[in-house]
């Protein structure tokens, strides 16, 4: 069943009721400013990190769900609605969202008045706007009492939540004309504050929630909403608002348009005040005055819509597969923008205020970004190589804001380092700016400690060769890829963090995935070392990478296929000799793709992936699911099964599994598992799916599980960058590498071909893809040996490729 459908040629996924199985939502903002905002209008704001500046309240566990966020009313009589149904929730004679790239658009309609708002980011602004345009579609004129209101958030989320000992007294605002600021902390150490204002003459107002709402009454049905006015009332500690109240008149046929805009404005410390405790407001001014009218909002919307037009030309596709080509073309690449902005911090699952920027999870999410803004990926990389270690290890996670590695979770996991060699490797083949390699890049963000970039990428390797166990398999740490998979913990206490408490380090517990992470990553590491004419160290490398694939196959193939680990005892892990848990997916995918033991053992891995892990959603994570816990496991065991780690398809992994499929050449298999959780392809099974049919879920309930087939964690997952990378690089294979553009593609029987537009190199590639007998490539019409198409200055080259 679905609840929308696709508006391609708007770029649009369209809602078409408000009672989706979960709030399904957008990103709005590209840099500094972003919003979160559902299909019914609820969310939050932030700037640049949605821990230490949340601009607006939102209550993760709130009954009912998703309430709050931009709360509009429109009182017509005795009837009070809100253009996207919450949070008055009377039922509407209309309704629809409209989900497009940075911006969304409701479409709500009652007793013949009608509303569209709009809701966007301006590119470079750091406010949301949000366009609400009343018609009158009656024929008698309309009298309306409009309300537009939010809920500031006391800046640190966290503590806006907990610490209300001293959150009821230090709210403040202060008031002008048509806009309201709210101002805590200002008076002391904050020097930025917020506003909320309409671009119209307001019939009054309320700052203090308490007032607006009335007593024992909630945003569905405030006081002053239901008396169609206003206390004025000016919050002085409690919970500050801003809600402002308009009266309308409305002839028939007629329609009128407000702008309401939210925004955020950072002073220097001796700019802050006009007079004693008067915030400075020329900065607001100025923002106010760039969205004053129409003209501006739509200049802005067509900006961003000629922003994303632009980003998405980079790679195209075009094929018999509608449904391919509005993943590639549109959402997935959509996603990894959101991905690479957000990392694991802000969603309606992720609360913004636990894990900031992680490392491996930026570093993955860079690999299906790059293509779109290089130049953002550069700075990125640097970033994260930052929080690293002299010795190659690195801190796990790091806030946005302070870039400085989180000191709570540490580091210890031992894929880390790695993943920075992977996402540097694939700059470097996307840019050929050797140059990154040169940055000054810190250990530990300190000054003083600043060594090239490479040096880093090196002892990422290092780190890898120097930490060895008893198979000659890297230690595990804390946990690899697989968080959960906490090898030393031996936790007994409940609450105990799993991934950063060790009761007992063995020193011996192994990886498995990392050993073919090493392979895969070492092997890139090697060539990149070619590249710069470090022949030596490349020789080095693949000596260490040739003894890893040789421990690999001594130890870590099962027959069938790989195993996952060691545990701290030297048992196997992921073995047809453990009871439950005897196939995991993860070194399927990372030992295959690295091409260990060739296509033999590559098929062999792959067939028992499919005939034990394989279900309608795509490859659970592991299988039989552990049935009760065991502490030598970690928090893999402490799921439920079918549940996350513990057998879910844990989408981010599939894509290993397509990309395994498309190195030992079955494109059938590759498309297969790919189309199912692609969420076009899922969208008819919407009930049962439940999350956002047009992004990626980090799970997808395994059969184990009571409710299979379900998602959760809708958007912020490594899936999103993943996914691209096997289905442009891999099915479609068209792969940036130094020496040109790889076109390889690895088709399905059913596909007869397909046409591919890639801009690489400031050259536009214009590749079709077709089935005939003279296979090969040819590149302006003459034959080429190979499939990569050499580097050229030409502005535009056109490639064939016969299957
Ligand atoms: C984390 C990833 C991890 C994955 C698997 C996610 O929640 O963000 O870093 O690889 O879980 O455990």
């Amino acid at each position: 069943m679905k609840y929308g459908f696709f508006d391609d040629q708007a770029r649009e996924y369209v809602i078409t009721r408000p009672d989706t199985p979960l709030p399904w939502i957008n990103y709005l903002g590209s840099d500094g400013f972003f919003s979160l905002i559902s299909n019914t209008c609820g969310g939050y704001s932030f700037y640049r990190d949605a821990k230490l500046r949340r601009i607006t309240r939102f209550r993760y566990n709130n009954v009912p769900a998703d309430d709050g966020g931009r709360c509009f009313y429109i009182c017509d009589g005795d009837t009070v609605w809100s253009p996207a149904f919450l949070p008055a929730r009377t039922p509407l004679d209309r309704y629809r969202c409209r989900h497009g790239l940075g911006y969304s658009v409701f479409e709500g309609a009652k007793n013949g008045v009608s509303a569209a708002l709009t809701v966007t980011v301006p590119i470079d602004t750091s406010m949301e706007v949000q366009r609400l345009t009343l018609k009158n579609e009656s024929d008698q004129e309309k009298k309306l009492t409009v309300y537009g209101a939010v809920e500031w958030c006391l800046w640190n989320a966290v503590d806006d939540a907990t610490n209300f000992q001293r959150n009821w007294n230090i709210g403040e605002v202060e008031l002008e004309g048509s806009t309201v600021y709210h101002k805590t902390e200002y008076r002391e150490r904050r020097d930025h504050y917020a506003f909320y204002s309409v671009n119209a003459p307001i019939a009054g107002f309320d700052t203090d929630r308490d007032s607006f709402l009335g007593q024992f009454r909630g945003w569905r049905e405030p006081l002053a909403v239901e008396q169609r006015t206003s206390f004025c009332s000016v919050a002085s500690g409690w919970a500050p608002i801003a809600a402002l109240r308009l009266e309308l008149t409305l002839a028939p046929g007629e329609e009128k348009t407000l702008l309401f805009r939210l925004g955020y404005v950072e002073l220097p410390r001796e700019e802050k005040f006009t007079a004693l405790n008067v915030i400075n407001k020329a900065p607001a001014h100025k923002l106010l005055a760039a969205f004053e009218t129409e003209a501006q909002f739509n200049a802005a919307l067509e900006a961003l819509r000629t922003y994303w037009t632009d980003l998405l030309s980079r790679f195209t596709v075009r094929s018999s597969e509608e449904k391919l080509d509005r993943m590639v073309n549109i959402w997935n690449q959509y996603q990894c923008m959101v991905t690479f902005n957000m990392s694991r911090s802000a969603s309606y699952y992720e609360s913004g205020t636990g894990r900031g920027m992680g490392f491996r999870d930026s570093c993955q999410d860079l690999l299906g970004f790059v293509h779109l803004i290089p130049e953002r990926a550069r700075e990125r990389i640097v970033d994260i190589a930052s929080i690293q270690f002299a010795d190659g290890s690195t801190y796990h996670q790091y806030q946005p804001l302070t870039k400085r590695g989180n000191a709570d979770v540490g580091s210890g996991f031992n894929d880390d380092p790695l993943w920075l060699v992977a996402c540097t490797c694939a700059y470097l083949r996307e840019t050929g700016d050797f140059s990154i390699l040169d940055a000054p890049t810190p250990f530990n963000n300190e000054a003083g400690t600043e060594v090239p970039l490479l040096e880093h990428l090196r002892r990422s390797v290092n780190y890898t060769v120097t930490h060895k166990g008893p198979h000659g398999l890297p230690l595990i740490g804390r946990a690899d890829w697989n968080d959960c998979l906490n090898l030393n913990c031996f936790s007994l206490t409940p609450g105990e963090s799993f991934q950063t408490c060790s009761n007992f380090e063995s020193g011996k517990a192994e990886s498995v995935f990392i050993a073919g992470m090493f392979v895969k990553y070492g092997t890139e590491y090697a060539a990149l070392c070619d590249q710069i004419g470090l022949g030596t160290e490349a020789a080095e490398i693949r000596t260490q990478v040739a003894e890893m694939e040789k421990a690999v196959l001594a130890h870590g193939w099962d027959g069938e296929w790989f195993r996952r680990a060691y545990d701290a005892f030297e048992r196997p892990i992921g073995s047809k000799d453990n009871e439950e848990g005897k196939i995991f997916i993860e070194p399927q995918g990372f030992c295959v793709m690295a091409g260990i033991g060739g296509e033999a053992c590559g098929k062999k891995a792959l067939a028992s992936t499919e005939r034990l892990l394989g279900n309608d959603f795509g490859i659970e994570l592991l299988s039989p699911c552990y049935s009760e816990y065991h502490d030598y496991l970690g928090e893999i065991s402490s799921y439920p099964p079918g549940y996350k780690e513990n057998g879910s398809v844990f989408c981010h992994n599939n894509p290993w599994i397509t990309l395994a499929w498309c190195k030992v050449r079955d494109g059938n298999a590759a498309f297969d598992l790919y189309t199912r959780n692609a969420p076009a392809y899922i969208e008819d099974k919407s009930e049962i799916h439940r999350t956002e049919p047009y992004c990626y879920s980090q799970t997808i309930a395994g059969r184990a599980a009571q409710n299979y087939g379900e998602a959760k964690n809708a958007w912020l997952t490594g899936t999103a960058a993943w996914s691209f990378v096997a289905v442009s690089q891999g099915i479609l294979g068209v792969r940036p590498d130094y020496a040109g553009l790889v076109v390889d593609p690895c088709l399905p029987d059913s596909m007869a071909g397909c046409q591919i537009s890639r801009l690489f190199r400031g050259t536009r590639y214009e590749i079709t893809v077709r089935r005939g007998a003279e296979k090969g490539l040819t590149v302006d019409g003459q034959p080429i040996a190979g499939n990569t198409v050499p580097l050229t200055d030409a502005p535009l080259c056109r490639v064939t490729v016969t299957l």
